[in-house]
């Protein structure tokens, strides 16, 4: 692990506008910098770069952050290897901390079979390129199936020899373990003699997404149908067949600039599309997307396009895999070849330019391809008419998002010609079904499962509550040090014993005003990521007795620093609008008193919220329980009394 030390000093040092120059063309603005989103395509700048507040922000996709999140976001490091990648940069030499014995074997191990697999893909390559076996059987093989070395060399190619282990003996040469070459699976050991796992095959090297070897896909060059068509790495401590994706590496900035995935099934499929000029693609090697899968996409796009091969009974199979991307909540589409094509061979026979067309053209949304596709099977049967709805609505029901499950049900009425009404019925007892195959209990009611149009009564309080959270945070951010003169009121009586509170002005600092008065009423956020945020700047208040928004902003919890990031440069929003427009528009800085009200009114809102809910409560506890009805009563007009109170607070200026 890298020490805490050498983190914070890189980030002592690291600048973000040095760093982000490197990969985008950066103009000073002001006191800022701005550029083309490398996020998406663009015309007008609207990335931009603070160097004294040290983050980013790319109005175009939403994106924002510190230099480690942008590292992460733009090249795909993980947190580690973004450290790492900075410390080069601005030569810190990096301190591992002490690690167990066993975290150091286990560390060890995985970086010795990275070693290993590592040398082996140069030694496939140099086979391939330099021997003459290799050129005559191997390379020849590839240029018969139409690559050209470029792209060879990209996806770095090779072949292994025909012998039994002269690859296993040159690497023992070389002082390889024999432990590694066994564990990786290069090398099969048997009865104390050593072979060659990929004789006499080409090789394709499966990368991480951050470019590393992992193992090897390995393709028999006869056409015996006797013999596995490939031979793939097994298992072991750095190959995960359910967490690979072939062509991951060399098509992740592709897959974020066109904001969409191919997906395709093997490996020759991939080359064949990046040789025709199509890069956002990986293969799943020949299985359904694994959830592992789909989430490495998902970092990438929430938009994936699956290329089926042209035959029926692939295609019956291959949509089964589909449900359980739109499962994992991204928008999916299908594309089919003509009978008999797949991706590789259907590139060999257009051009470039006609393929990117025939992409373009011929993709259809899943569910209405599917509903296409199937309905043709039971056009005049009843019988099967019915099961294709349970079908459908089953890959329906597996989309989380609400709003897109309504618009698909609407859709799929009519394309198959039945009532929206019928559809969503299909849905609530499927949905009913699952909770109880789920929680084993019947449920007894479940409201219709149909998507409000408007929002509910709870949603609209919930994003309300969500605003004010978020407000407060800001608030803490921008304000959380300065001290100012807040208004209180306490309980008291005038002189005709007649309830008047009285108002009184406590001197405190944003932060303390805030946390005084969440903390006497025990309120606490509702939003998930909001009540981290809140947390973690009570933790360091109460650590340095002040908020500095650098802690968050490069926070390890990736969200909170993305969120910190975008209040805080909410406003420089207005900067951008500037470059645009290139008539001045000012957002007036929160002044002290617009601060005050903010924060009154924030808090206030939520104890009115508070107050609200404390009635509801009382009220079902009333009609429910009628011994202690004439306490809940009492209790009940107390806090109608005081919700008054608090709107009454509420309408008058600060
Ligand atoms: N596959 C495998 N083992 C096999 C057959 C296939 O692992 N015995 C995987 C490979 O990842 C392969 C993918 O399934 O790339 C798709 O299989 P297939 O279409 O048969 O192979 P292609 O890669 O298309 O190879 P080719 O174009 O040479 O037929
Ligand atoms: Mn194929």
């Amino acid at each position: 692990m890298i020490s805490k030390r050498t983190i914070d000093l890189v980030f002592e040092t690291a600048r973000v506008e040095e760093v982000i120059g490197e990969f985008v063309q950066l103009k000073k603005s002001g006191s800022n910098f701005k550029g083309l989103s490398p996020f998406s395509e663009e015309r007008t700048p609207s990335f931009m770069v603070s160097p004294a507040k040290q983050i980013w922000k790319d109005f175009s996709s939403g994106k924002g952050g510190n230099v480690l999140s942008f590292l992460m976001e733009h090249e795909h490091f993980s947190y580690p290897e973004a450290i790492r990648f900075l410390a080069k940069k601005y030569n810190i030499e990096i301190e591992e901390t002490v690690e167990s014995p066993e975290q150091q074997l286990q560390n060890n191990e995985r970086e010795s079979l990275f070693v290993v697999s590592e040398f082996a893909n140069q030694y496939f390559q140099e086979i391939l390129f330099k021997h003459p076996k290799g050129v005559a059987i191997g390379l020849s093989y590839f240029k018969e199936r139409g690559y050209r070395e470029e792209i060879i060399q990209k996806f770095q190619l090779g072949y292994c020899l025909d012998e039994w282990d002269a690859f296993t003996k040159e690497a023992l040469s070389k002082t390889y373990e024999l432990d590694y070459l066994d564990k990786t699976g290069l090398t099969i050991v048997k009865d104390g003699k050593q072979f060659d796992r990929f004789k006499g095959r080409v090789l394709f090297p499966i990368h991480s997404m951050s470019g590393r070897v992992l193992g090897f896909g390995g393709r028999t060059l006869s056409a015996d149908k006797n013999i596995a068509k490939y031979v793939n790495s097994p298992e072991s401590e750095i190959y995960h067949k359910s967490q690979i994706l072939y062509g991951i590496f060399h098509a992740k900035k592709e897959i974020v600039k066109e904001d969409n995935c191919y997906l395709v099934e093997g490996y020759t499929d991939v080359i064949s599309l990046h040789q025709a000029g199509i890069e956002n693609v990986v293969a799943s090697s020949g299985t359904a997307l694994t959830p592992e899968q789909i989430r490495l996409i998902r970092r990438l796009t929430n938009n994936i396009t699956v290329l089926f091969d042209g035959d029926a009974a692939g295609i019956k199979a291959a949509i089964r895999g589909v449900d359980l991307i739109l499962e994992e909540g991204m928008n999916v589409r299908v594309l089919t070849f003509p009978d008999g094509d797949d991706p590789d061979s259907f590139s060999k026979k257009t051009s470039s330019e006609e393929l990117k067309e025939y992409l373009k053209q011929n993709s259809k949304d899943f569910i209405n391809y599917k509903v296409s596709l199937l309905l043709e099977d039971a056009k005049n049967d009843p019988v099967k008419k019915a099961a294709l709805i349970r079908d459908i609505v089953g890959s329906i029901a597996k989309i989380p998002d609400n709003i897109q499950r309504e618009i698909y049900v609407q859709e799929c009425a009519h394309l198959m010609h039945i009532s929206e009404e019928v559809l969503f019925n299909e849905l609530a007892q499927l949905h009913k079904k699952e909770l109880k195959e789920l929680h084993g209990v019947q449920f007894v009611e479940q409201k219709s499962f149909k998507v409000l149009k408007a929002p509910t009564a709870e949603e609209t309080q919930e994003t309300y509550l969500q605003f004010l959270e978020r407000e407060i945070i800001r608030l803490l951010l921008l304000h959380g040090n300065t001290k100012l003169d807040f208004i209180d009121w306490i309980d008291a009586h005038d002189e005709n014993g007649k309830y008047q509170p009285k108002e009184i002005v406590n001197q405190n600092t944003v932060f303390e005003e805030i946390y005084l008065q969440l903390q006497a009423d025990e309120i606490e956020f509702t939003h998930e990521l909001f009540r981290a945020i809140y947390d973690e700047i009570i933790k360091l208040f109460q650590q340095f007795e002040t908020i500095n928004s650098d802690a968050l902003v490069n926070h390890s919890e990736l969200e909170i620093a993305k969120e910190v990031t975008n209040i805080l440069m909410e406003d420089e929003k207005y900067i951008i609008g500037d470059w645009k427009k290139r008539d001045i528009l000012i957002k007036a800085k929160d002044d002290q008193n617009e601060v005050v009200k903010s924060v009154t009114d924030c808090i206030l809102n939520l104890r009115r919220n508070l107050v609200n809910q404390k009635i509801t409560e009382l009220k079902n506890q009333f009609s429910q329980n009628e011994e202690n009805n004439n306490e809940s009563l009492d209790l009940i007009m107390k806090y109608k009394g005081l919700e008054m109170l608090l709107s009454d607070k509420l309408g008058r200026e600060v």
